[in-house]
């Protein structure tokens, strides 16, 4: 009863709080480029996991990176310091995700937190067979979330016309 009534609700679609993920990792020096600072790559992976997270909560479906928007980097993040994620699902279509994902770096000693990345990135759902798979609805909630699921809607209308 209680797994029937899961999938009815899935299928009426999830709203962004529902999948959100925050995660934060220290940064040691085996993540660091040569010069000392952070490896760009270290956050990157660690992006394209967190909205790997989102992406499947969203849909209960395996999920692969099919974009990423441009990702510029801010501020470098030194060794030492908290590299915090945020992700959440802004939009979905019929079988494609934009996940947007906020990056801050804390100081731990001076409790000072900065904005050094925001990237968003496009996951697409599939099924068994590989192929892309109908998923979910996002219902926004917050005035937040509204804004960000009207976003989504012109940057997704932007990448299919640059293709
Ligand atoms: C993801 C993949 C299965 C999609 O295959 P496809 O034949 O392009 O599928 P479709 O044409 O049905 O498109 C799937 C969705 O992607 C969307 N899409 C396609 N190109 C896009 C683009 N440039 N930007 C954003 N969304 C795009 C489509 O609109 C569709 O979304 P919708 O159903 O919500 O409208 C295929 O491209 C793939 O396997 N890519 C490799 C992914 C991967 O391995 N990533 C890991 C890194 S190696």
């Amino acid at each position: 009863m209680q797994e029937e009534l899961l999938v009815k609700e899935v299928d009426q679609g999830r709203c962004p709080s529902e999948t959100r993920l925050e995660l934060a990792q220290v940064m040691l020096p085996e993540d660091a480029n040569p010069a000392g600072n952070v490896h760009g790559g270290t956050i990157m992976k660690i992006v394209d996991n967190a909205a790997f997270v989102v992406a499947v909560r969203h849909s209960r479906k395996n999920c692969v990176t099919l974009a990423v928007d441009s990702f510029k980097f801010l501020y470098p993040v030194y060794v030492g310091e908290l590299l915090i994620v945020k992700a959440a699902i802004n939009y979905a279509g019929r079988t494609s995700m934009e996940i947007g994902v906020r990056v801050e770096a804390e100081h731990l000693i001076s409790g000072t937190r900065r904005h050094t990345a925001s990237a968003y990135l496009t996951f697409v759902a599939l099924g068994e067979d590989g192929r892309p798979v109908p998923i979910p609805p996002v219902i926004p909630e917050s005035p937040d979330e509204k804004r960000r699921y009207e976003e989504a809607v012109e940057r997704r209308k932007l990448r299919l016309q640059a293709q």
